[in-house]
């Protein structure tokens, strides 16, 4: 809803939203920018999530005569479908920079964006480089639910009048509003989560065994994805992982995601050595 609510408000019917092909807002939020805004995505290609500021600024100049008015960039940080990865703040505060010459806004969706703060090391303040940011106190930061929409006093004024028409106003929420600060107390300890991750894909690349059965990618932060030639052997690992009492998920057909987060232990994380292991052999 507060990414939603950001296209609501920095858009107008008609108008574009640069993005990349895969990301969230696009592709997972089941065409709810078509209905409520009645906006439609420009994808621009993308490394680990970073757009490609030279294709944004390509797209642009095009877009002045024949193609529809671009109102907004959308840019997810980390970026889910490559695997976590970090979109680094330098990059976007030159992406923000564009924006601001030429008068877009910039929406950052950050459901994960805890991860990118602390791996680039606290220090950065996305104030000074977003006009709208989402965050998910769900994910990365562990509380069990809650997402926070950021942004101008007056934009979040705004925001407030289209939560309600959305429905998505609640009472009560003070129970949600303690979890979720907990959850921000504590999110030094998502770092902790990057090394869980770290230590299974060393473990993944000293095992020679592994060769040829998929092929491992740990983009710094929470997550592995490992990729396999086919999907009946991507769907078998993630089924005998699961009766070894280890649950992971698809990305796509072919693709496994490991998640860690705050309730994997140091135990825990011996079992899933072995079972990543045994799993593999059959
Ligand atoms: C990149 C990204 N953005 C936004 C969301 C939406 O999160 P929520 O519905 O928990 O606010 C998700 C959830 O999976 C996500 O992965």
């Amino acid at each position: 809803m507060g990414n939603q609510i950001s296209l609501l408000i920095h858009n107008s019917p008609g108008t574009e939203v640069i993005t990349t092909s895969d990301s969230h807002i696009k592709n997972y939020e089941h065409g709810a920018a078509s209905f409520l805004s009645r906006v439609q995505f420009r994808e621009i290609d993308h490394k680990d999530g970073a757009l490609n500021l030279d294709s944004i600024k390509s797209v642009y100049e095009k877009s002045k005569v024949h193609k529809p008015q671009i109102k907004t960039i959308a840019q997810e940080n980390t970026h889910l479908a490559s695997g976590g990865s970090i979109v680094s703040y330098n990059h976007l505060a030159e992406v923000y920079s564009f924006a601001k010459e030429i008068g877009i806004n910039i929406h950052i969706d950050g459901a994960r964006l805890w991860h990118a703060i602390l791996g680039e090391g606290s220090t950065t303040n996305y104030g000074n480089i977003s006009d709208s940011l989402t965050f998910c106190f769900s994910k990365a930061l562990g509380a069990p639910i809650g997402s926070m929409l950021l942004g101008s006093k007056e934009f979040i004024t705004e925001a407030r009048e289209y939560r309600k028409i959305l429905g998505g106003g609640m009472r009560q929420v003070g129970v949600i509003a303690s979890m979720a600060d907990k959850a921000l107390d504590l999110r030094e300890r998502i770092l902790e989560d990057h090394q869980k991750a770290k230590d299974i894909f060393d473990f993944i690349c000293e095992k020679q065994e592994f060769d040829g059965f998929f092929k491992a990618e740990y983009k710094n932060t929470n997550m592995i994805f490992l990729k396999f030639s086919d999907g009946a052997n991507s769907q078998n690992f993630i089924n005998n992982l699961e009766k070894e009492g280890v649950l992971s998920g698809l990305i796509n057909d072919k693709t496994v995601r490991l998640v860690f987060h705050k309730d994997v232990s140091t135990d825990d994380m011996v079992h899933v050595k072995e079972k990543i292991y045994s799993s593999s052999l059959i």
